[in-house]
């Protein structure tokens, strides 16, 4: 018996660590700081404060959006699966709303800037990467689509929580 929890132990460690090292080697390749944004204040966060982005990249980012992203995420980002919790079939998770529903809010820009650059592939899911299909610039304005769905508050805990890092 002891033989066998060694084993699940030795087992779990290993896929821990290999994990670990996966999400290393995916931060390494985005630095943070170097992400180039433009520091446009337009937009008014109703709690006195302001959103990174400005108008433009809002609707850059719905034409961005339109195009690669809504056939999954829903136009407005609300999703297209009621139960985004629930795997398929195929053992994945479908699409889950960004629209500051469920929980793109607790990554920041640099994390969320992974996803888009590398789907789903490192964590066995269906998104696709969108590295070399999308400018910089149209990453970050899909952000900004999404991220003018989120509610004051929303915005707010992701901003206290280091969200624009
Ligand atoms: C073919 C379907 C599909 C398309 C197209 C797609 N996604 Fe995804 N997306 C997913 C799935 C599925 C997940 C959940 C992770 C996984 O299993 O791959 C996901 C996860 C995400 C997440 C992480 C959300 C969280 O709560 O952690 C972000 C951010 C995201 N997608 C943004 C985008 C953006 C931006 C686009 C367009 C540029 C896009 N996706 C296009 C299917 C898609």
């Amino acid at each position: 018996m002891s033989k066998i929890y060694r084993l699940l132990f030795v087992a779990g460690s290993t896929l821990l660590a290999i994990g670990a090292c996966r999400e290393a080697a995916m931060q390494q390749s985005i630095p943070n700081g170097q992400i180039e944004r433009e520091s446009v204040t337009a937009v008014k966060n109703g709690q006195g404060g302001v959103r990174w982005y400005s108008k433009d990249q809002i609707s850059l980012g719905a034409a961005v959006f339109s195009q690669n992203c809504a056939e999954c995420h829903g136009i407005k980002a609300e999703g297209i699966v009621e139960n985004w919790r629930r795997r398929l079939e195929d053992g994945s998770f479908p699409a889950p709303p960004l629209n500051g529903t469920a929980h793109s809010w607790h990554h920041p820009t640099s994390m969320l800037l992974q996803v888009i650059n590398y789907g789903g592939a490192p964590y066995g899911g269906n998104m696709p990467s969108f590295e070399t299909v999308l400018e910089d610039k149209e990453k970050l304005a899909s952000i900004a689509y999404f991220q003018n769905f989120w509610t004051d508050e929303i915005y707010a805990q992701w901003e206290r929580m280091g969200g624009t890092n």
